[in-house]
C-alpha cells in the first residue's frame, strides 16, 4: 500500500517540536529527503553538518512553504526570478539569490548568496506550515553519498541520530532540484535537475549554464558527489554483456543496472532493468544504486543513458557516482 502522504498530527507536532529544540528531522520532498534544521538556529545548523560529515564551507538550501516570506532571505528579487518562483514553485527548483542581511553564515556558507526552495511534497509543506520558518536542509545522505528517496533510507544513514524522520512514501522525482543562480543580472543553471534548460528557457528566455566566472560555488557538484560504496563504472550499452562475463568468469561479483533484460545469463552478475522512461528511471536511481551496494559486488556497470538533454540530470549523477569511487573496475581481477 502507498504511504499517506500528509502525516499525522502527532508527528507533526514531534518534528515541528525537534525543530524548535534545535534538533534535526528528517523528512520527505519530492525530490529526495532532507535533513532539516531551524535555518535561524545556529547550533541546529551545526549538527546538520555534524551528522552528515559535510564541511561548514558548503551552504545550505532554505525550505520555505511559499514565496510569501521570500524577501526575508534574499535582500533582492530579480523579475525572472520572481518569474521562474512564480512557475515552478511549489516544485523542485532551486533559486540562489543575493542573501538578506540576517541570514546565518552557517546557511550561506559565508557567501553573500542564499539558495531557496518551496518543495511541493504535501507533507514537506505541511511542516513548513506547521513549523512557520524557514528549514535549512540538504539530502539526508552522509557527505557524498547516495541521496535517500525513502524514509528508510534516512533510517539507513543515520540510525537514531535522528529523532524524527516523518515518513512520506518515495520521493515523486528522485533526483535533487534544479539550481538555478539569479545573480548579477544573469540567469544560470547550476546543477541540473527534473526541470529542464529548455523549460526554463521557456519562461525566461535566456539562461547560461554551468559555474560561470561569477557563479557562486556549488559543492554538490564536487565530482565524488552521489557515489555509492562499490566502484561504479559507466559501460556503453554494447559491451554491457562481454564485460559482465568476462568479470564474472574471473570470479568477480558484479552488479549491473542496465536499460534493458540481459541478452544471457552470468555467473555472478546481479542485473537490475532501469527500464527507458526516463521519470522511471530516475525515480529509483538511488535506490537502484543502495540495492546494487548491498549485494556485495566488487564493482557495478552502469549502462550509459542517452545523450539527450531530457536525461542531463541523470547523466551529471552518473557520471559524479562514476568518479567518486578510486578503483577502476576494469582492472579488477
Ligand atoms: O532537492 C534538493 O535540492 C534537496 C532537497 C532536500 O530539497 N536538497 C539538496 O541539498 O539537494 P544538498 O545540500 O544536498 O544540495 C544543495 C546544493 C549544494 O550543492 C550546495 O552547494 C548548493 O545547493 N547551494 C546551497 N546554497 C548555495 C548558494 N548560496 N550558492 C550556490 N549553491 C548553493
Ligand atoms: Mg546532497
Amino acid at each position: 500500500m502507498a504511504r499517506a502522504t500528509r502525516a499525522t498530527q502527532p508527528e507533526l507536532d514531534a518534528a515541528v517540536q525537534a525543530l524548535r529544540d534545535g534538533e534535526v528531522v528528517g523528512f520527505p520532498t519530492e525530490t529526495v529527503y532532507g535533513l532539516g534544521a531551524n535555518a535561524q538556529h545556529a547550533s541546529a545548523l551545526q549538527k546538520v553538518f555534524v551528522l552528515k560529515g559535510r564541511p561548514t564551507s558548503h551552504p545550505l538550501i532554505v525550505h520555505l512553504d511559499s514565496a510569501r516570506f521570500l524577501h526575508r532571505w534574499a535582500r533582492a528579487v530579480p523579475p525572472a526570478a520572481a518569474r521562474l518562483a512564480e512557475r515552478f514553485w511549489p516544485g523542485p527548483l532551486t533559486l540562489v539569490l543575493p542573501r538578506a542581511d540576517n541570514v546565518l553564515d552557517l546557511v550561506t556558507g559565508g557567501q553573500d548568496t542564499v539558495a531557496i526552495r518551496v518543495p511541493s511534497h504535501p507533507m514537506a509543506l505541511q511542516l513548513l506550515t506547521a513549523f512557520g520558518g524557514g528549514i535549512a536542509a540538504p539530502s539526508a545522505n552522509r557527505y557524498g553519498h547516495v541521496s535517500p528517496t525513502r524514509a528508510e533510507h534516512v533510517r539507513e544513514e543515520f540510525g537514531e541520530g535522528v529523532r524524527v524522520v516523518l515518513d512520506g512514501g518515495e520521493c515523486k522525482v528522485g533526483l535533487e532540484s534544479t539550481i538555478v543562480a539569479c545573480l548579477h543580472g544573469e540567469v544560470r543553471l547550476l546543477r541540473p535537475g527534473h526541470i529542464s534548460l529548455t523549460q526554463l528557457r521557456h519562461a525566461v528566455g535566456k539562461v547560461a549554464s554551468g559555474p560561470g566566472a561569477e557563479a557562486p560555488r556549488v559543492p554538490g557538484s564536487a565530482q565524488s558527489h552521489y557515489a555509492p560504496v562499490t566502484p561504479l563504472r559507466l559501460v556503453a550499452a554494447g559491451q554491457m554483456e562481454r564485460l559482465a562475463d568476462e568479470l564474472s568468469r574471473g570470479g568477480v561479483r558484479v552488479g549491473v543496472l542496465a536499460q534493458r533484460p540481459p541478452l544471457g545469463s552470468f555467473r555472478s552478475v546481479t542485473w537490475v532493468n532501469a527500464g527507458t522512461r526516463l521519470d522511471r528511471y530516475a525515480h529509483d536511481l538511488y535506490a537502484n544504486l543502495r540495492t546494487l551496494d548491498k549485494i556485495g559486488a566488487t564493482c557495478l556497470l552502469v549502462q550509459e543513458i542517452p545523450a539527450d538533454e531530457r536525461w542531463d540530470a541523470v547523466r551529471d549523477r552518473l557520471t559524479r557516482a562514476a568518479a567518486g569511487t578510486a578503483t577502476d573496475p576494469g582492472e579488477l581481477p
